[in-house]
């Protein structure tokens, strides 16, 4: 009788060591262990237990006891895999840090470190995305700015490439020669999950990019791409933003026939040592009411990214624009001592300092990313974090790290907690 989507599990008065379960479109996952099993939503529930899963599908549902499992499925067989998780269980501890958000910021050296080594497995989704006439990124909140990011990347390389948040993919026309890439951390936001069955309706083929094993997301897949974060505890998404972003470069650099720039991790560990100063940032920022962040290009996504990072966890109310666009209206909204974040790039940087001065002359705060050897941008910014010299494609790989560390500062200096912010959840099962 039960219609929509749903993940329950129920406990039967008269047979208390049976676990009774169902699912549908809702992630539910069985943990086993000797003389011991566990059901939860999530890996991390259980890691700590076992790493041994078996992750249920649609229509699945049966029960568990302490030592044995039965699945069944509304629609015929459920011969389901016990699969090995290689996520370490400390990686879902917060190991000595205040919060999970500034640890999983701080982890994203590791992860991009990780993806480097795992390089060739990119090679045959780079080869495959070649093939189609057109490129459409479906994705939700943070992972649509990863999927702009890559719009970006592959328009710049002459393929044709469009980005459409989640929920206004219905309105999108989608035709077999497509290839649409689902861009989506959990793998099971329902808004994600219902352009990709659009679209599969449609004709197109599917990339998945996510960092859960087995997601609903993958599952639907014709193909995958696993990001490498490790489990994400922290509600607001940050190592598996980056990782997202990551890919798409590498994805872009193998299209392309470059190779990737070396030493990225060095470099992100080097971002991650300006901590001291991006507080002492977030320090004059955090009694403020608004914020507004603008970028060109690439920087656009970022500063998307950089707004939504600091409103969904301090409650500022921020924005991100593209720089040309705040003559537009937002300009309006800025007088003296109004904080204005810049991911500065190499391209469109006359302009987007430009940008920076009609900010200036209305006393507006302007707190500008860039990199070592940048002289023009300090005379028109009150503040500029440095990070070291590398591409334009690359910056963003770097300034993200600041942003985030940013909005946790802002968020922790106002007293509140970055890693689980009001009215909001890590995974959004309804549309
Ligand atoms: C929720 C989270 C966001 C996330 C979005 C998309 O709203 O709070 O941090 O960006 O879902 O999630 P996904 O798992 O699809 O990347």
């Amino acid at each position: 009788m039960l219609r929509g989507s749903y993940a329950i599990v129920a406990i039967k008065q008269d047979e208390p060591g049976k676990l009774l379960f169902a699912r549908n479109k809702s992630p539910l996952i069985i943990g086993l262990k000797d003389e011991e099993n566990f059901i939860a939503s999530d890996i991390p529930a259980f890691l700590k237990e076992t790493n041994k899963a078996v992750i249920l599908e649609n229509g699945d549902y049966g029960y568990i006891t302490e030592n044995s499992y039965e699945i069944r499925n509304l629609k015929g067989s459920a011969d389901r895999k016990v699969q090995e998780i290689n996520w370490d269980a400390e990686a879902a501890e917060k190991e000595g840090y205040d919060y999970f958000a500034l640890k999983e910021i701080n982890e994203i050296p590791r992860t991009t470190e990780d993806t480097m080594k795992s390089l060739e497995d990119l090679t045959p989704v780079a080869e495959e995305i070649r093939k189609y006439s057109r490129i459409m990124f479906t994705a939700c909140g943070t992972s649509y700015h990863a999927a702009l990011y890559g719009k970006y990347l592959f328009n710049s390389i002459g393929i044709r490439t469009e980005a459409v948040i989640g929920s206004e993919f219905a309105s999108v026309k989608i035709g077999k020669d497509d290839l649409v890439i689902a861009i989506s951390q959990s793998g099971e936001t329902a808004d994600t999950l219902s352009a990709v069955e659009k679209a599969k309706k449609e004709g197109a083929k599917i990339l998945s990019i996510s960092n859960v094993l087995g997601s609903s997301l993958e599952r639907e897949a014709d193909f995958s791409i696993h990001t490498l974060a490790g489990p994400e505890i922290a509600v607001i998404a940050t190592k598996t933003f980056s990782a997202q972003m990551l890919n798409l470069y590498l994805l872009y650099k193998m299209i392309k026939g470059e190779r990737p720039e070396t030493g990225l991790e060095k470099m992100q560990r080097k971002v991650l040592e300006l901590e001291p100063d991006i507080r002492k940032i977030a320090e004059k920022i955090q009694e403020k009411e608004n914020a507004y962040f603008i970028g060109r290009g690439l920087g656009y996504p970022l500063a998307m990214e950089g707004a939504l990072k600091l409103k969904e966890i301090s409650y500022m109310h921020a924005e991100g624009m593209p720089a040309g666009e705040l003559k537009h209206g937002t300009l309006s909204l800025i007088e003296k001592g109004t904080p204005v974040i810049v991911p500065l790039l190499p391209e469109m940087y006359d302009k987007t300092i430009s940008n920076m001065e009609e900010v200036k002359a209305r006393g507006g705060l302007i707190f500008a990313l860039s990199w070592e050897g940048d002289e023009k941008v300090g005379n028109v910014a009150s503040e500029v974090l440095r990070v070291p010299k590398t591409g334009n494609e690359e910056y963003p790989l770097l300034y993200i790290l600041i942003l985030q560390l940013l909005a946790y500062h802002v968020t922790v200096l106002r007293g509140l907690s970055p890693d689980k912010p009001r009215n909001l959840a890590k995974c959004v099962t309804v549309e």
